[in-house]
């Protein structure tokens, strides 16, 4: 995702909202433990104002500075649409694991150290780019193919601007959105997509949680998921030169702003998972 992409998966994963507004007043849900709470708080660098999304761009910044970074923030196939860990998550030199996969599992397990005076981590960008790379393996195009960059040489016009398919789904339908049904404002957006999290999508929640391989993370399966949106929505229909439109905005959005929200919901799950859940059941 681009920055404002970034921003709310953070901003879904961990700003509390009043939801479920019943006879007897509202009642706040907060996603994030008491402990996960506290344990962000405490890693987050002064400049980030004590809020996670401020820093959830940060990984796309050190893009440059880090270059071995560079990998892990996707993960292509071979134009299949499927994805096979040992086949697809390697950096161009081969070396296993580094993509955004292996690196979820990476930070997952360093954050682990938390409270361990000897850790030789720094978990300040442990969690920093963990928070960011959650992100990413949901946008379905950071699970593209190897050819195409992952819709990056796939130019395309995205109305009458010239843009490149990766673009259009780190971006542009964001964008759109946002200018169309929200007022151009992130956080009336944020707000809106909480509210199919309360609503529309409460059903489904259970099962985002919920993964085949029930190790450190489910990113593995994320990517799965993200491999077949990819195939059977941002690829699909689409070649080069090609202007989308009404047609396919209309038809695509709902599958970003689904991505947006579970990317919110999984990583405030799994900084649960490290930092402790709430005894009372949150
Ligand atoms: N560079 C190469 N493949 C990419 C992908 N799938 N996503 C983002 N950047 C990439
Ligand atoms: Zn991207
Ligand atoms: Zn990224």
């Amino acid at each position: 995702w681009g920055k404002q992409g970034h921003i709310m998966v953070c901003k879904i994963a961990e700003v509390p909202t009043f939801n479920s507004c019943l006879l007897l007043g509202c009642r706040l849900q907060n996603y994030l433990s008491e402990k996960a709470v506290a344990a962000v708080k405490e890693l987050l660098p002064e400049s980030a104002g004590g809020e996670l999304s401020t820093m959830c761009p940060w990984a796309d910044e050190v893009r440059f500075r880090y270059y071995w970074s560079r990998p892990l923030h996707y993960v292509n196939t071979p134009q299949v649409c499927n994805f096979k860990y040992s086949r697809d998550c390697h950096n161009s030199r081969g070396q296993q694991g580094m993509c955004v996969v292996g690196a979820i599992n990476n930070y997952t397990e360093q954050l682990y150290s938390y409270g361990d005076s000897k850790t030789s981590y720094n978990l300040t960008e442990s969690l920093m780019f963990l928070a960011h790379f959650v992100g990413d393996v949901h946008q379905p195009l950071h699970v593209g193919f190897e050819e195409d960059e992952g819709g990056n040489t796939i130019k395309v016009h995205w109305y009458r601007r010239k843009e490149n398919l990766h673009h259009v789904w780190d971006n542009s339908i964001i964008e759109t959105a946002m200018k169309d049904f929200y007022n151009r404002s992130l956080d009336t957006m944020v707000e809106a997509l909480k509210m199919n999290l309360t609503d529309g999508w409460s059903d489904d929640i259970s099962h985002w949680e919920n993964c085949a391989n029930k190790k450190a993370t489910c990113a593995n399966d994320y990517a799965i998921e993200s491999i077949h949106l990819a195939c059977n929505y941002a690829y699909k229909d689409v070649e080069q030169d090609i202007t989308l439109g009404d047609d396919y905005f209309f038809s695509r959005y709902p599958i970003v702003e689904k991505r947006l929200a579970q990317a919110g919901i999984r990583l405030a799950l799994i900084l649960n998972r490290i930092f402790g859940e709430d005894t009372d059941g949150n």
